[in-house]
């Protein structure tokens, strides 16, 4: 996944800058307009009111061509102006070739902006404010885990070549019979931990699937060590664990995009389509609790955005939005849209 996502040349967000939209493979908030982005800013701007006298920063990951970000600070511009530049804008970005595009959406915020390789440039409690990923975390990395039945116990899908094309295989039994390496066990025991009971696990079939997203729980566990005050916020697709092991997903969640459809084989044309899995929230808050922080709520995207929307008196004014606005903000919230199938994870520090 890490390849075909990110191999610099090769890599699906490596190649083109337009995957995201209408024209695109698939649509997120940010492509439906820039109603998401002002909504956050609203939030943000609320949230950051509340920290006071010291330097601020919105730290945004997975930022992409940087739309979200235009977006953020076109609206906070106007909703706060910040003449002492008390607020900055940083973009957590690994990739050149993403800094590039970046660095075009957000020419005319240029002095306001700066870029980090990785959280490890950010030194522990170094971030006052908002630390945050739209769609960010279920591109990371995962590894699939399957059920061997007779055995009784979990095996990593390991990826093939055969016949001109890659392949899913199936690890054969070593002698000792231990097939799963430690830090896979561990992220096991993170992400289902109490879950997988020997009653669950003597009714899943053999070759059930399962993802561990260790890249996800360990870049939060990092984020909310760097936050010393402040908010960490995800907003993605993704459940709890009880959700997770629901008994009819029996291949998991990793899915694969393309021209707006699903596409059923994970590895077919590396590079060419969206490769994606669903967060889980569970470990998230663990680790931000074991952290420090506390949990101010999973809630869904149209809850998260009407609570932003109405606190931001924005509900009265609705009749004065453009219809084009009115659109975008329904598309956001409708249940047959975005509005639950995306989720708000925040978790916070306090100033003091
Ligand atoms: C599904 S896209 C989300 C794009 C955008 N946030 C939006 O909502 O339209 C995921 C993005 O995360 C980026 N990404 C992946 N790994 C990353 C990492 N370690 N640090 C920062 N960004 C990363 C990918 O390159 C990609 O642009």
């Amino acid at each position: 996944m890490a390849q075909a996502l990110y191999r610099p040349e090769l890599g699906y967000y490596e190649r083109a800058a337009g995957r995201i939209g209408r024209g695109g493979d698939f649509y997120t908030s940010v492509s439906v307009g820039s109603v998401f982005g002002e909504l956050l800013a609203r939030r943000f701007a609320a949230w950051l009111g509340q920290i006071p006298g010291e330097r601020l920063l919105i730290l945004e990951a997975g930022a992409h061509d940087g739309r979200l970000a235009a977006d953020i600070l076109s609206a906070l511009r106007k909703l706060a102006p910040d003449p002492a530049r008390r607020i900055g804008y940083g973009l957590l970005e690994p990739s050149p070739q993403r800094r590039e595009w970046q660095a075009q959406t957000l020419r005319e915020f240029a002095d306001r902006v700066t870029w980090y390789a990785s959280l490890n440039e950010l030194p522990p409690s170094s971030v006052a404010g908002v630390i945050f990923g739209n769609e960010f975390l279920d591109a990371l990395p995962v590894h699939r885990l399957g059920w061997d039945a007779p055995a009784r116990r979990w095996f990593e899908w390991r990826v093939g070549w055969a016949g001109q094309r890659f392949c899913w295989v199936r690890p054969p039994r070593s002698a000792t019979g231990d097939t799963l390496a430690a830090p896979l066990a561990e992220a096991l025991q993170t992400e289902f931990g109490d879950w997988l009971r020997p009653a669950l696990l003597a009714a899943l079939p053999d070759g059930y699937t399962l993802e561990v997203r260790p890249a996800a729980t360990a870049w939060w566990r990092q984020a909310a060590k760097v936050l010393r005050a402040g908010w960490l916020v995800a907003i993605d697709y993704g459940f709890t664990t009880a959700e997770a092991l629901r008994p009819e997903r029996t291949q998991g969640t990793a899915r694969a995009y393309a021209r707006h459809r699903y596409a059923d084989d994970l590895l077919a044309a590396p590079g060419e389509q969206d490769l994606t899995a669903h967060v889980n929230f569970t470990p998230l808050i663990a680790a931000g609790e074991a952290a420090g922080l506390t949990t101010e709520g999973l809630s869904s995207q149209a809850s998260f955005l009407v609570a932003t929307a109405e606190a931001a008196g924005e509900v009265e004014t609705f009749g004065r939005w453009k219809p084009a606005q009115r659109r975008q903000f329904q598309t956001l919230v409708h249940p047959a849209h975005l509005g639950e199938r995306f989720k708000v994870l925040v978790q916070s520090r306090s100033a003091r």
